[in-house]
């Protein structure tokens, strides 16, 4: 146990510099972990010898095995309109996350310090034990709660025992929520009198580009009669001191301490110029330094315009989001900043800008890189609230911790610059009932109460209730999940007249998979449990993406969408989801699992990324067997026009066609409106060869082109890394994707031989993914089969500096090889 002590300061918060009168250390190593029930974990005397060494994050499911029984639920999905209850299996990804684990470990706390954990996320009803007794308790498993050990922690600086006891019961998930200690534990010290958890609050009044204010309130706890100074410098983002105040007086009245500020010329924040500011703070206490606290945050102005949209710094924009789930595929939910920063990467060269939690509260990770990164963010706290969508789900809690956890979330995030909405759920069956408006404006205006500076939405697919029973009306934002049909309706009915798309497309898709023919269908299945890559595929609640592309550029009043999803996650296989294991995770994703971006990855680039050009084409070009048949290609692009040539010959130039054009095509097209934002060949006959595309640009000459080659025999690795250079910090991860190709580089993309890894150095095997959503492997073993020619590794770094050697082999093809390096 002693091994585990932790005697010094490992690694300090971002914004909490080492400072004498406040520590905030991660709780990451030395943890023991157990997976089951048993009785005396909590006391200091227990004898763990026996458990799981563990680091914190930690997600005790995601190792596996998958099994058909994990969580098998017989339910009737009511809000995809299931009336009878049927089988579902993969639902919560059919990993073993139902069940009790406990988490010990120790730590120490100076003399006369106040000391607070701060759980990031506990997967969950997390009971906190300090030395035996229970400090505190906190059901619901995705939000961050803080705990005051104080009054248990040991006076004398002996080392401290925490425990902590998890449960997930089943059926209480609709997706993998994961299990265990799975985001940062943090220890905080502090002086009696400090800034408590999330205690201040920091708007900016007024923005332009000539000057803005600033206002922060900063809570002192116990700060009684005494006389409070602080002394406040705002630091730009190039690091200059560009204002400060000096201000001593009492807070007895028991409000927040205000101060404000002039900042000149103001660099503002958006997601093209993510510029961040801080607000540093000394507190005094009747003339003593007591506390140091650090406020990061952005200037930027919001705005939504009745009829006109949303404005950000006083521009027009449309939301071109995504919605994520918080799993990180082949990483599970155990929260990693280079995981986070790779799929906001990704997003980025797509042109996304916006991001939802949905449908809870974020890792404090996101939201910081959201902030730096540069996308807007809609956090959701919740998928249900006081009527169940899951027997065991957030429901049992609602009347008693809605407040409470609404609270923390709004408190925790409401100084950064990235959250510009709060949603206050996600189709919640409340919205039918009678007296549901009651429920949303509870949830609302706790939103109004704590942060007065942004709207709140709720995502909604109900449209006929909640047009009918007030319910859409007094929402600020009325979001709709789906239901493009409606939205015209919608706007006319409601007083916002502002319609938000707060879930869209839903478009199934599976990498590298095409379907013949290509038609448009609605909950299309095959024997291979893939959906096509075509793009024309969805579920009976959804659609493709042209129509929310339209409904964006036909109308002023949608101010944008928020995709389902980003990227393809644990849990609700649909189309399925219905008694069809071994499927066990989504298809809905533009990118896959294993974060290889699909075909749908470059339709939302060629439209939202207004920076780079985009000529995609699709599908590849290997069909043994096809010869003569019909083999329609799809080309998205930037470019309005382009010229499609198999083997030499032309099959003509294609155009995007304008809206009046696609209209008048309507009844008699079934792609019509795809028209408009595709290039589709649909008659081709597949000859092995070349398919060349050559992309026109709006003068009519030629501007770039894309050859897609026949594959010959498969032949070796090819190995392409994220990145080479990685931080010596134990954490960080390189993205290897794995491609088998032939003797000239083409993809082999029917190929899905088993490859093995190995890696030796300054860095560990992590684990790998396929994006095969009925593939049973484990992510942590170092085999995977490639899928569609593809698959991802991924390595972390350890604590040493030095060299990284990657190697994968696989039978018949020769070895592939990659050097990595890991430095401080
Ligand atoms: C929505 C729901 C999401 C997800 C999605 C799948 O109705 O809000 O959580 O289930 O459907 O299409």
């Amino acid at each position: 146990m002693n091994k585990r002590l932790i005697t010094g300061i490992c690694c300090f918060f971002l914004f909490s510099a080492v400072m004498a009168q406040r520590t905030e250390v991660l709780l990451e190593k030395g943890w023991k972990f157990f997976r089951g029930d048993i009785s005396g974990a909590a006391h200091p005397g227990y004898d763990d010898e026996q458990w799981q060494a563990v680091t914190v994050p930690h997600d005790w499911a995601i190792y596996g095995p998958f099994d058909r029984d994990n969580d098998l639920q017989k339910v009737a999905v009511t809000q995809n309109f299931e009336k009878q209850a049927s089988v579902k299996t993969g639902r919560t990804g059919g990993l073993p996350y139902v069940g009790v684990g406990w988490y010990r470990t120790t730590f120490t706390v100076p003399a006369r310090k106040q000391a607070t954990l701060v759980f990031d996320g506990a997967m969950s009803e997390a009971r906190v034990y300090i030395n035996g007794q229970e400090a505190c308790f906190w059901p619901f498993g995705y939000n961050s709660f803080h705990c005051d050990v104080t009054p248990y922690i040991y006076k004398d600086g002996k080392p401290n025992t925490l425990a902590v006891r998890l449960e997930n019961k089943p059926q209480s998930s609709r997706w993998y929520p994961g299990a265990g200690l799975y985001r940062n534990v943090r220890l905080l010290t502090t002086e009696p009198v400090c800034v408590p958890v999330w205690g201040t609050q920091l708007t900016t009044p007024h923005v332009s580009d000539k000057y803005a204010s600033v206002r922060l309130r900063t809570e002192i706890a116990n700060a009684g009669n005494k006389h409070i100074r602080i002394v406040t410098e705002i630091i730009s983002p190039d690091g200059k001191v560009v204002a400060a105040k000096d201000n001593t007086r009492k807070i007895n009245h028991g409000q927040p301490f205000e101060q404000n500020f002039l900042v000149d010329a103001p660099a503002l924040w958006s997601p093209e110029t993510p510029r961040l500011y801080k607000a540093s703070s000394k507190i005094y206490a009747d003339g003593r330094l007591v506390d140091e606290y650090t406020t990061r945050f952005g200037i930027r102005s919001i705005e939504i315009v009745a009829d006109k949209g949303f404005f950000l710094n006083g521009k027009h924009r449309k939301f071109q989001g995504v919605c994520n789930h918080h799993d990180l595929g082949p990483l599970g939910a155990a929260v990693n900043v280079a995981a986070l920063r790779r799929q906001l990467t990704l997003l980025k060269d797509m042109g996304c800008d916006a991001i939802r939690t949905s449908h809870n509260m974020p890792a404090p990770e996101l939201v910081e890189l959201c902030d730096e990164m540069g996308f807007m963010m809609m956090i959701e706290p919740f998928d249900e609230w006081d009527i169940a969508k899951c027997d065991n789900g957030y429901h049992r809690y609602f009347d008693e911790w809605a407040e409470r956890d609404m609270v923390n979330m709004l408190r925790h995030y409401r100084n950064n610059p990235s959250v510009i909405m709060w949603s206050i759920g996600n189709e919640v069956p409340t919205q039918c009932s009678a007296e549901g408006y009651k429920v949303a404006s509870f949830l609302q205006d706790i939103c109004h109460r704590e942060d007065p500076t942004r709207p709140v939405t709720c995502g909604m697919d109900q449209v006929s209730c909640v047009l009918e029973n007030g319910f859409a009306a007094m929402i600020d934002v009325p979001g709709l999940n789906y239901r493009a049909h409606r939205y015209v309706e919608s706007y006319n009915a409601l007083p916002q007249n502002i319609i938000l798309g707060s879930e869209t497309a839903s478009t199934v898709s599976s990498r590298g998979v095409y379907k013949f023919p290509v038609e448009k269908r609605a909950g299309a299945t095959y024997a291979d449990h893939q959906s096509s890559g075509y793009d024309v595929e969805y579920c009976s609640w959804s659609n493709v993406p042209d129509e929310d592309f339209a409904l964006a550029d036909d109308y002023d009043w949608t101010i944008g969408q928020f995709v389902w999803t980003g990227f393809d996650y644990l849990g609700e296989p649909s189309p399925y989801d219905t008694d069809a294991w071994p499927s066990h995770s989504s298809v809905f994703g533009i990118i896959d699992l294993a974060s290889l971006p699909k075909d749908r990855y470059y339709l939302y680039r060629s439209i939202w990324n207004k920076t780079a050009n985009t000529l995609h084409v699709l599908p590849h070009w290997t069909w043994p067997g096809r010869e003569g048949e019909n083999t329609p290609v799809f080309v998205y692009t930037s470019y309005p026009a382009a010229e499609l040539f198999v083997n030499g010959k032309s099959y003509g130039k294609q155009r995007k066609l304008t809206a009046s054009e696609s209209k008048a095509l309507q009844g008699k097209d079934s792609l019509a409106l795809q028209r408009r934002y595709r290039l589709m060949w649909m008659d081709v006959p597949y000859e092995p060869g070349e398919l060349k595309v050559v992309a026109y640009d709006a003068s009519g000459k030629p501007a770039e082109e894309k050859i897609v080659r026949t594959a010959g025999k498969p032949h070796h690795l090819e190995l392409v890394a994220d990145r080479t250079r990685l931080a010596a910090d134990g954490k960080d991860l390189a993205y290897i994707t794995v491609r088998v190709v032939d003797k000239d580089g083409n993809l082999c993309p029917s190929d899905n031989r088993l490859v093995s890894f190995s890696v030796k150095g300054a860095g560990r095997y992590r684990a790998a993914a396929n994006g095969d959503a009925t593939s049973l492997d484990l992510f942590h073993l170092p085999k995977m089969p490639a899928f569609s020619g593809q698959l991802t590794a991924i390595v972390q770094s350890t604590e040493q500096s030095g060299e990284i050697v990657f190697e994968a082999k696989a039978k018949g093809l020769q070895t592939g090889i990659i050097l990595l390096s890991a430095g401080r």
